[in-house]
């Protein structure tokens, strides 16, 4: 019976049911898919809030930015961004987008969107976030006065200072049911 038995496992093992490699392509367009809307939302919000300035701008990034992010979720799919210079301690970089994170940051060659598997049921997909002329007006290093004191009464440990246009600022990320 072995004889029979154990070929055939090996077989099932090597033919289909290695269940540690992903569809690279596949959770890559997913993912990307999944952050889009996030992605629209906060600019249109950004926009739109900038039209009264900066400092009641913050209100889109404070107050709208868990709302879309939430609104960008389902059941299967869970989005947000992080950063390793946080303003916001809450958008923390979770254990397993760290090394991704750490990767754009240390090679500025390697900034393409990348999938990785978080465990047997889910897909991590991050991208990376370069600042805009836009976001310096609140991430650079010389802030108006009035919007520098309302940031440092909103976020004393603020670290997203001093950033240029097309720096590296953090990563979209959205958690994928794997199928
Ligand atoms: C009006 C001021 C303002 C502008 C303009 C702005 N941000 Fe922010 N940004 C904030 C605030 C405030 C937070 C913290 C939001 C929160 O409390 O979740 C934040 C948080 C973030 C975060 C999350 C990580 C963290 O540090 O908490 C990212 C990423 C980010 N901003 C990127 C950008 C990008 C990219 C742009 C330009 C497209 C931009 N921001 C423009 C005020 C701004």
């Amino acid at each position: 019976m072995a004889r029979i038995v154990v070929p055939f496992l090996v077989l099932v093992a090597v033919l289909g049911c290695d269940r540690s490699k992903i569809n690279e392509s596949k959770y890559k367009e997913a993912g990307a898919e999944a952050v889009l809307p996030f992605k629209k939302g906060l600019k249109g919000a950004l926009v739109a809030g900038l039209e009264d300035g900066p400092v009641s701008a913050i209100a889109a990034c404070r107050v709208e930015a868990p709302k879309l992010a939430a609104n960008a979720s389902s059941e299967s799919v869970r989005v947000g961004r992080a950063s390793g210079k946080l303003r916001n301690p809450a958008n923390a970089p979770k254990p397993w987008m760290k090394p991704l994170l750490e990767r754009y940051e240390t090679d500025p060659e390697d900034r393409e969107p990348a999938v990785v598997l978080i465990d047997e049921h889910t897909v991590g997909y991050v991208e990376p976030i370069f600042m805009q002329p836009l976001c310096v007006t609140c991430h650079g290093a010389e802030l108006a006065p009035d919007l520098e004191a309302k940031l440092d009464e909103l976020y004393p440990g603020d670290q997203a200072r001093g950033y240029v246009a097309g720096d590296l600022r953090g990563v979209f990320w959205a958690e994928l049911a794997r199928d």
